[in-house]
């Protein structure tokens, strides 16, 4: 049996060597603080190393990924993952019942003054319809843009209906100059394609 010197308060208890420190000080009803139930996900537990450094395990994959490898620095460590093996004085001066209860309180405090509504069943039932009234006038405005021919012109806001993008050709051509300048578009371009087979005949040819 080891020995485990509480500090402040100076307390000795003993522990066997495959108890976890945490679980020894419930069993005297000591309080360090927790909340994963000791599994080492929640850090809460953390106790200083005073002495007898050498008699305790080392710390394990999950208990390092919590406090980093920094033990011989901060000589922090997890109590509900350290065993002792000989006489180790542990630092639990910082777990303070009282304090964390009235933390507890305040935030319970804060919660009970957060605004519930509770709302009867019919209650509910008339928040239902409304909203069900208010989706369905929704819906309604939500297609006047398939009905836009409808609406009356805006003779400040002219409506767009699409062709924004024409070509520039016709956007500045005079509805009877229009067929000419096609025709000349279409003579350009017939002669652009003549040009171009009679180009690529004479490489094969020269080939
Ligand atoms: S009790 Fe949560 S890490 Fe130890």
């Amino acid at each position: 049996m080891a020995k485990l010197i509480l500090h402040p308060m100076g307390t000795v208890l003993e522990i066997s060597e495959d108890k976890p420190v945490l679980e020894r000080l419930r069993e005297e009803e000591i309080y360090v603080r927790s909340s994963c139930g000791g599994n080492g996900s929640c850090s809460d537990c953390m106790i200083k190393i005073m002495s007898g450094e050498d008699n305790i395990n080392p710390p394990g994959f999950e208990e390092i990924q919590l406090l980093g490898n920094v033990f011989h620095l901060t000589k922090e460590r997890l109590s509900c993952q350290l065993k002792i093996s000989g006489d180790v004085t542990i630092d639990i001066s910082h777990h303070n019942l009282t304090a964390d209860q009235e933390k507890r309180e305040a935030k319970n405090k804060d919660f009970a003054k957060s605004k519930i509504i509770v709302k009867k069943k019919a209650q509910v039932q008339e928040d239902l319809k409304e909203k069900a009234a208010e989706r369905e006038e929704y819906l309604k405005t939500k297609d006047d843009w398939k009905t836009h021919w409808k609406q009356e012109d805006d003779p400040m806001n002219p409506k767009r209906l699409g062709g924004a993008k024409r070509p520039k050709l016709f956007k500045s051509i005079e509805p009877e100059e229009l067929e000419k300048v096609v025709e000349e578009e279409k003579e350009k371009r017939e002669h652009k394609i003549n040009k171009y087979s009679k180009d690529s005949a004479d490489s094969k040819d020269k080939k």
